[in-house]
């Protein structure tokens, strides 16, 4: 019988945050066990670097247009940027070709454009996306002060179902500041401990696949596929 995909969607406090980072290291940890998976960015803008990173991380199991089948010239968000370009794309198509192109695969993980409320096709943002998907939601913030209040406020954003399934993924910054190594623990007071991670500073090497995950990053790597129940 052919399995129902399990769609995850990693979003983001905001732009720029580590979402590729992350879902290229997940994917590059479930090719590595020989387990299935696709990986999409359905709506690029500003070049497809993204879909390329998710690209070389499934090792060419997957069309670089089935990964990313949307991309706009404009640096701003994909609503916007297709408006510049006289397109319109509709949550409804998105939701299709993600569906249609997960069917038989157990794992699906979506990275969302921006933020969690970043304008995103012409009709929705990543929320939608995660309501009509039914997915589980991970939401990626950059390990420095602030972190605390962004991820309360884009968790109070989530329908209470959501919320309390989201896997919360703090990825370290280039430079850490004094709240870096406490924020995990701060955010537990808002949200179950076991679901959130934080994740160090990764090699560029260790991003591309050229070397790989040691084993204390493959542990928190695990920790956030078997939150997923992948
Ligand atoms: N844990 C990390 N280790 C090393 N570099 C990181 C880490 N997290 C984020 N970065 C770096 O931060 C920058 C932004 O990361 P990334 O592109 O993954 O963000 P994003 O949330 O996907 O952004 P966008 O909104 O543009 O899709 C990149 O240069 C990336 O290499
Ligand atoms: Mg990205």
């Amino acid at each position: 019988m052919a399995s129902i995909p399990r769609f995850v969607v990693v979003t983001g406090t905001g732009t720029g945050v580590g979402k590729t980072v992350l879902t290229a290291l997940l994917v590059r940890r479930r090719v590595r066990q020989g387990r299935p998976i696709r990986a999409f960015k359905p709506l690029c803008s500003g070049g497809r670097d993204d879909a390329l990173a998710l690209e070389a991380a499934l090792g060419g199991t997957q069309d670089l247009d089935a990964i990313n089948p949307w991309h706009f010239k404009a640096p701003l968000s994909p609503a916007l940027a297709a408006r510049l370009e006289g397109r319109r794309v509709g949550l409804g198509e998105v939701l299709h070709h993600l569906r249609e192109q997960s069917a038989g695969c157990p794992l699906a993980l979506v990275e969302g454009a921006g933020g969690l409320l970043s304008p995103s096709t012409a009709d929705g943002d990543t929320r939608d996306l995660l309501r009509h998907l039914r997915a589980q939601p991970v939401l990626v913030a950059a390990n420095r002060l602030g972190a605390i209040h962004d991820v309360r406020a884009a968790l109070a954003c989530l329908p209470p179902t959501l919320r309390s399934k989201t896997q919360v993924v703090l990825m370290a910054p280039a430079v850490p500041d004094p709240s870096t190594a406490r924020n995990a623990r701060s955010l537990a007071d808002y949200h179950p401990a076991d679901r959130i991670i934080d994740v160090p500073r990764v090699s560029g090497a260790i991003q591309s696949g050229a070397s790989a995950p040691s084993a204390a990053l493959n542990r928190r790597l695990d920790r956030v596929l078997e939150g997923l129940g992948a």
